[in-house]
């Protein structure tokens, strides 16, 4: 059921309101309250997912982003004082920083979204030029275990050919059809170009509708 072109109104105007960080936790137990919708960023270490969110917002640097990965250390909220949250997560599979950092994010980013009552769907960014990896598995197996319905976007598709996209679609759509939990529909995305953007802020707007009833 793809009805993005229906909320891209919609999805342009979630993004139109001026978007805020409010929030930043390294422990479920300094989380904010389960209010409202909220939507995760989850994926490896330095695929773009702060990047992404910058993008969707239409600010240059409100999530902090950086070539070396490990940049995001904490789960970060960002919200419009909408009903909406955007939580920027730290990456997983492999970072600049010490093992016992990355086990601990690890911890952090399983215990999340296998236990967030208000996680309406997770955004799983793979990159692109790279598509699923086995490090990507633990997180799919997590999501697939809780029932959290999550949606591949890919990123950074203007560093590869139209033909490369197409099989990386291809394969990454096989890939998840196995997969119980897995949203059928995949975005393709650059947070450089802009493509794709359009897409998943309607996609977030239905996610939004439904959550609150307003969908016939
Ligand atoms: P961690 O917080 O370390 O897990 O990384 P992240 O997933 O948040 O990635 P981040 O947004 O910090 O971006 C990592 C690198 O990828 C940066 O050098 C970005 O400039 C680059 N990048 C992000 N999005 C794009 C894109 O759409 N196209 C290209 N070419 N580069 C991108
Ligand atoms: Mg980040």
């Amino acid at each position: 059921m793809s009805q993005a072109p229906d909320y891209k109104e919609a999805g342009r105007r979630l993004f139109a309101a001026t978007w805020d960080f409010f929030h930043a936790a390294n422990s479920l137990e300094v989380l904010p309250a389960a209010e409202g919708v909220e939507i995760a960023l989850a994926g490896r270490s330095n695929v773009g997912k702060s990047s992404l969110i910058n993008a969707l917002t239409n600010r240059n640097a409100l999530a902090r982003t950086s070539h070396t990965p490990g940049r995001t250390q904490e789960l970060i909220f960002f919200s419009a004082g909408t009903p909406l949250t955007l939580v920027d997560m730290p990456g997983y599979g492999y970072a600049k920083v010490s093992d016992q950092k990355v086990k601990a994010w690890t911890r952090l980013i399983h215990d999340f979204l296998r236990g967030r009552v208000n996680l309406a769907r997770v955004l799983v960014l793979i990159d692109s030029r790279h598509g699923l990896k086995t490090t990507d598995d633990a997180v799919l197996k997590t999501l697939d275990k809780a029932a959290v319905v999550y949606q591949v976007v890919l990123t950074k598709i203007d560093e590869i050919k139209p033909a490369e996209l197409e099989k990386r679609l291809a394969e990454t759509q096989a890939a998840l059809a196995k997969r119980p939990a897995a949203f059928p529909q995949i975005i393709a995305t650059s947070s450089r170009t802009g493509a794709g953007m359009e897409e998943l802020r309607a996609a977030i707007a239905l996610i939004v509708a439904e959550r609150s009833g307003a969908t016939s």
